[in-house]
């Protein structure tokens, strides 16, 4: 019998690396429901091609154009709830979660809470509600498959090992586009720079995280719920040629890694068949010609983000929603022209630092902290 599979943010990078792995192995799937934003144009394609049973868009002009264009059979929800009402009305075996940022925290935890694997790609609501998630997992017997492919990395490498055996988590960084920088070269940087990464092609949000390093502070935290590991045991290592996706240090000192060329599909493929495996046609990782293959510590007082990252996690309770909300604001001010790029630290620093209550309860809670970190973070660009 084929797999149900929902993917919420089909018409993003990794939703579309997806739909590509689903097409690659057809006989194993099918795609039953479908959502994005506002790209009503690729959907009606992925409409055409996937023929779910019901699709989300958020965006009300876009949904009503797709609503006439649609065939009749297919769903058509609108509004903000529609990826939640997707999961929760659609039979599904797997959710690949693909949503850009905490926008995706409400789905994320009703597919959890109805015990399907959820293939997690949108490591916001991790950072947001890490200990909720994964304690409603285990509640309700789901799995939770990594697809970033550092923590992909580190799940094949953690398999059927003895928690209690685990010294440290590596997570390696490609470092960004801007490794070599100054800080006064740093403070010039404009969106279009900021956009352009050296190694994965991927969403606006993320890749300007990764030039900012926060994307790898958004991971120590995404690593610290998903393998239950303290922040402090997670260390970052820069690894520019992005070929070892992340490594385990075990407590006799040996280090397990985990290797390949850097193309998300085979995290995305792994996430939906572990433990098993699948062939693929993806190009194939040559040792002899790889060459050198270069680790250094990252420059923390270059990329403060990093550090505002670990400073969250340690504090806990709201904290790492605070982080995660002052950057989305700051982000999309940068790219907005509204903030300059070193303004991005600023503005979360001053976030994090200002008083509030630490300690949050249920999902309500976690949006509410949200909410009002937001507001904050809003008033300090
Ligand atoms: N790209 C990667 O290689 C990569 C690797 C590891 C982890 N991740 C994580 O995966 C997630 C997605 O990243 P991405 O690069 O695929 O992003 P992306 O290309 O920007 O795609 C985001 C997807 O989510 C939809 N979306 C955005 N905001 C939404 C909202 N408020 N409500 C409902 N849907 C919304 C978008 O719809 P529209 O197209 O209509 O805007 C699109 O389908 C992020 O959390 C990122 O950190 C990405």
């Amino acid at each position: 019998m084929r797999r149900r599979i929902i993917v919420l943010g089909s018409t993003g990078s990794i939703g579309k690396n997806c739909l590509d792995v689903v097409r690659a192995n057809k006989n194993l799937f099918k795609v039953v429901g479908l959502s994005a934003q506002s790209n009503d144009g690729e959907l009606a394609a992925q409409i055409a091609e996937f023929k779910p049973e019901k699709v989300a868009l958020s965006n009300e002009p876009s949904w009503r154009r797709l609503r006439s264009a649609a065939p009749r059979r297919v769903g058509v929800l609108a509004g903000d709830s529609g990826p939640v009402e997707l999961v929760e009305t659609l039979k599904a075996d797997v959710v690949v979660a693909a949503i850009t940022g905490g926008a995706g925290l409400a789905s994320v935890f009703a597919a959890v809470k109805k015990g399907i694997r959820v293939a997690i790609a949108n490591k916001e609501p991790l950072v947001m509600a890490g200990g909720m998630i994964m304690s409603a997992a285990k509640k309700h017997g789901s799995t939770i498959a990594p697809i970033d492919s550092e923590h992909s990395a580190i799940w094949q490498c953690l398999h059927k090992e003895r928690p209690d055996r685990v010294a440290r988590l590596i997570l390696t960084a490609s470092g960004g586009p801007f490794l070599g920088m100054t800080k006064r070269q740093l403070a010039g940087v404009t969106p279009a720079q900021a956009l352009r990464h050296p190694r994965w092609k991927m969403g606006r949000k993320i890749t300007v995280d990764s030039s900012t390093m926060m994307n790898k502070g958004l991971e120590v935290i995404e690593a610290r719920w998903l393998f239950d590991v303290p922040a402090k045991k997670i260390e970052v290592v820069v690894h520019p040629q992005s070929i070892v996706h992340s490594m385990v240090e075990f407590v006799d000192s040996s280090v397990m890694a985990q290797l390949g060329l850097p193309d998300m599909r085979v995290p995305i493929a792994y996430a939906l068949s572990a433990p098993d495996r699948w062939p693929s046609r993806l190009r194939r990782l040559s040792v002899a010609e790889m060459g050198r293959l270069d680790f250094m510590p990252p420059d923390l007082k270059r990329f403060p983000c990093l550090s505002l990252a670990y400073e969250a996690v340690e504090k806990g309770g709201a904290a790492p929603i605070r982080l995660n909300a002052a950057n989305e604001v700051a982000v999309e001010a940068f790219l907005g022209g509204r903030i300059g790029y070193a303004d991005i630290p600023r503005v979360i620093a001053k976030t994090l630092g200002r008083n509030g209550p630490l300690k949050i309860g249920g999902l309500e809670g976690i949006m509410e902290a949200d909410a009002a970190a937001r507001e904050t973070a809003r008033g300090c660009l």
